[in-house]
């Protein structure tokens, strides 16, 4: 594939990611059918079942992935009778026996949810966004997505007190750390594992898309322009066109024709810049 070329197919991920050659793959970046314990959900996978339905899935992830590629999977567990399923927590154990690493868990912190009202919880607002790596030593391009330093920097950084200035040498190693006083003339700093982002149901024709901005982060932060974005469950496509907009190649699958068609019929008449 050149830049900006893309492929899209029509079937079932675990039947066509069989078909893509071994680690060819820079990120994957998908937010998977959620479980659902209603029999007839289209695409709705049973809890109980879900490691079985996707850990075949993922281990054809892991074969594609290149070494130094990195997995993000947008998935947040069910309430099923009155307590939290624990299907994601098992997921996570049962990819780490494939081979897989837990790198990190970022959250995706719903900042426009309405309020609601439940006898035993509140709303939910957020969603696990985790990574997965092969191996510790992934790309990533942290500077791509530098914040500016913010207000606190003026009042905090104008008043450092002996242990601000202190270097930290131990964790990471990195001789930076929490060092505040390494922050003093700098605009910009690293963000948080935690994205505040509104969530988008507007005008794509698909009821669970991702935000845009939320694959557009993952791809700054782990692919240069060239590198391939995988996405085995586009829906409607958002991964897909934030990795063409940003000269990215894009590989999209999706079971579902009407979602397919959209998202071919969307890169044929070059839409996807307006997203
Ligand atoms: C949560 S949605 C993805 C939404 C997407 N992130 C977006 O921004 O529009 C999950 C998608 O997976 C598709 N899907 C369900 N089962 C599938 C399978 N076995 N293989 C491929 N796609 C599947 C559904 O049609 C649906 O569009």
């Amino acid at each position: 594939m050149n830049n900006n070329e893309y492929e899209l197919y029509l079937g079932d991920a675990l039947e066509i990611l069989q078909t893509i050659e071994k680690e060819s793959i820079d990120l994957i970046v998908t937010s998977p059918p959620y479980a659902d314990s209603r029999t007839n959900t289209y695409g709705g996978i049973k809890p109980d079942e879900y490691n079985e339905w996707f850990l075949p899935i993922t281990q054809e992830l892991l074969r594609i992935l290149k070494p130094t590629g990195t997995f993000i999977l947008n998935i947040k567990e069910k309430v099923v009778n009155g307590e939290r399923h624990t299907y994601v927590i098992e997921l996570i154990l049962n990819m780490r026996k494939q081979g897989w690493l837990w790198t990190e868990e970022f959250i995706w912190h719903k900042k426009n949810c309405y309020p609601g009202k439940w006898p035993n919880r509140f709303r939910d607002a957020w969603e696990r966004l985790l990574q997965f790596n092969k191996n510790k030593f992934f790309k990533m391009y942290q500077e791509e997505v530098m914040i500016p330093i913010g207000d606190w920097a003026e009042k905090r950084l104008s008043n450092l007190s002996h242990t601000d200035k202190i270097r930290d040498t131990s964790k990471v190693g990195s001789g930076f750390g929490k060092n505040v006083s390494n922050w003093v003339g700098k605009d910009k700093v690293y963000p948080t594992n935690v994205l505040h982002l509104a969530t988008e149901c507007g005008n794509k024709n698909h009821s669970a898309t991702f935000p845009y901005a939320l694959p557009e982060w993952f791809i700054k932060l782990f692919t240069r322009p060239g590198d391939v974005v995988l996405d085995p469950f586009m829906g409607s496509g958002t991964a897909v066109f934030a990795a063409l907009n940003m000269g990215r190649k894009a590989i999209g699958i999706d079971i579902n024709p009407e979602y397919y068609n959209l998202v071919l019929g969307k890169i044929q008449n070059q839409q996807q810049v307006l997203f």
